[in-house]
């Protein structure tokens, strides 16, 4: 634990102030589900349309934070633990600050996202990348499915290591039945009255 440390007792500009000058509300939207499954392509398509709509969004996913921040972070569960927890507390400050985040992260088991919930709190909103394992390994756009069966990869999501479908998420996306838009266009209308979008 940090000692010594002490937290700013006045704010001197509330986020509600700056909910008001962003025109929208502040949140993190977490999207979780199999390596492959779509997480990034969707939360890419949201973010580009939400920009364009004057939203105050960004994304934060594995390739932007795993060659940074969490860069000496590995795949076993206690080092995904910590590479969620990281974000979620990145991810808390964005909220803070007005944004619109989306967080496209594995975040694999329920335990993993029962940490971000509790760092989040209310502005937490759980989105499942419903992708089947065998689709996922069908497309297999980076080829690791494959490495993993050959045992080039450990600890691979699905294949050695778990994944904890969420029970009871703000939205679930079925990717074998939507293309990217209209899963992008699904999420974005779950998202507008719940975070007052223009
Ligand atoms: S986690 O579980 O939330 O910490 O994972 P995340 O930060 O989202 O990183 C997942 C991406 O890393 C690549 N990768 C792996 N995924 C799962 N298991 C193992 N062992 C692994 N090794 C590398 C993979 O490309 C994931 O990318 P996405 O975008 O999910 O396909």
């Amino acid at each position: 634990m940090a000692e010594h440390i002490h937290p700013i007792h006045e704010q001197l500009v509330q986020r509600s102030e700056r909910e008001a000058a962003n025109g929208h509300r502040g949140g993190v939207v977490w999207l979780t589900g199999l390596s492959g499954s779509g997480k990034s392509t969707i939360a890419a398509a949201v973010e580009r349309r939400l920009f364009e709509r004057g939203v105050f969004v960004q994304v934060l996913d594995g390739d932007n934070v795993r060659n940074g921040l969490n860069g000496n972070l590995g795949f076993s569960l206690a080092d995904r633990q910590e590479n969620v927890r990281r974000v979620a507390e990145v991810a808390k400050l964005f909220a803070g600050a007005g944004a619109l985040v989306l967080c496209s992260f594995v975040s694999p088991t329920r335990d993993i996202r029962a940490t971000v919930a509790e760092i989040v709190g209310d502005d937490y909103l759980e989105v499942y990348i419903n992708t089947p394992l065998e689709e996922c390994e069908r497309r297999d756009v980076k080829g690791l499915y494959a490495k993993a069966r050959a045992g080039e990869i450990k600890q691979f999501t699905g294949i050695d290591s778990p994944y904890e479908a969420p029970p009871d998420p703000f939205l679930d996306l079925p990717t074998t039945d939507l293309t990217v838009e209209q899963a992008a266009t699904q999420l974005i209308e779950a998202l507008t009255p719940r975070l007052q979008l223009p």
